[in-house]
């Protein structure tokens, strides 16, 4: 293109490839991410990254862990924090020590890590690819535009977060790969989607789960010191899944019992660390997993349900 063409402007947007963002459709984020490994060539010689939290539970298995055993190959952790946070200088450690071929970053709850961006340029300064795994953060990147656009793949999870019974996604942003794209077309895991976010209010969803969070933020102040948020803040673009907090005023076990008894839809994630992760090695992670309880803040909550669930919160504590 010679420089009168390029600074001429056309009259519409015509060119296929500016800004492209293609995503292959799998019956869930964790095939997808098996797809990916597949397409990869990784194989019981490579070894993979992970945060030292992930979880597991009889009915769903580990939808992080999973696909790398289902792969056969090799893995290590690195250390998050009590706040759930990258613990960095464990992780510039071990990417340097194990060698793998990739990492899986995690942005729970739709919180990515503050030191998400260094993360992935260390990752990529030692030619280590980046998945970063979107199953709690799909408003958090369509709406919140706040990541997912600088690791090598993104996985999201439809299903937690739509009312669909199924879905997963995977994108590539390294749209350079033409092959690797071809080779996951012809994945066996791939699938039709019968649902599409797209007939749904993607941003008014993602608006009611932030107004939520801040709702929830400010009804539990007066409970500081028994229930403690695990994020103080919410910052532009975060998009939450559910609300974290720290219990330490009563079991957390107990509470679970009672909130969902009394009609609350709570969960724990991770209630149940995977045996790989051993307690001695990673005692911050255990001691999240024993104390933290996800609260709501769905697009589905009626109005005054939050403060309900508060009062009950307060007397249970
Ligand atoms: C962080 C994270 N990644 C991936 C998955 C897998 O999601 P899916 O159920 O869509 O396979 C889960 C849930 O199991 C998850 O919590």
């Amino acid at each position: 293109m010679n420089l009168a063409m390029a600074n001429q402007i056309t009259k519409g947007a015509n060119d296929v490839c500016t800004l492209r963002r293609t995503h292959t459709c799998f019956p869930n984020a964790r095939t997808a991410f098996k797809a990916w490994m597949y397409a990869l060539g990784i194989s019981s010689l490579d070894t993979v990254l992970l945060p030292a939290y992930v979880g597991t539970s009889p009915k769903e298995g580990s939808g992080v862990f999973d696909p790398i055993v289902e792969i056969g190959a090799r893995f290590q952790f690195y250390r998050m924090t009590t706040d759930l946070r990258i613990d960095i200088e464990d992780y510039r450690r071990v990417l340097a020590n194990a060698r793998p071929r990739l990492v899986v970053l995690i942005h729970y709850f739709g919180y990515p890590d503050p030191q998400y961006l260094d993360a992935v340029q260390t990752a990529h300064e030692q030619n280590v690819l980046v998945l970063e795994d979107e199953a709690h953060a799909l408003y958090s990147d369509w709406i919140g535009g706040i990541c997912g656009r600088v690791g090598d793949a993104t996985i999201f999870s439809l299903h937690k977060m739509l009312p669909f019974p199924s879905g997963g996604l995977l994108s590539l942003n390294n749209q350079s790969s033409t092959s690797l794209f071809e080779k996951l077309q012809q994945s066996p895991f791939k699938c039709d989607l019968s649902y599409s976010p797209l007939d749904y209010d993607l941003f008014a969803i993602a608006d009611a789960r932030r107004r939520n969070a801040l709702a929830l933020l400010e009804l539990i102040q007066p409970l500081r010191g028994k229930i403690d948020p695990l994020h103080t803040s919410l910052p532009i673009g975060v998009v939450p899944q559910t609300w974290p907090v720290i219990v330490t005023g009563r079991s957390r076990d107990e509470l679970y019992f009672e909130l969902n008894k009394r009609g609350f839809g709570v969960v724990s994630l991770y209630h149940t660390l995977i045996d790989e992760i051993r307690p001695e090695q990673y005692p911050d992670a255990h001691w999240l997993s024993r104390r933290i309880l996800n609260l709501p803040v769905h697009q589905d909550i009626p109005t005054g349900a939050l403060e309900a669930m508060v009062e009950e919160l307060a007397q249970l504590v």
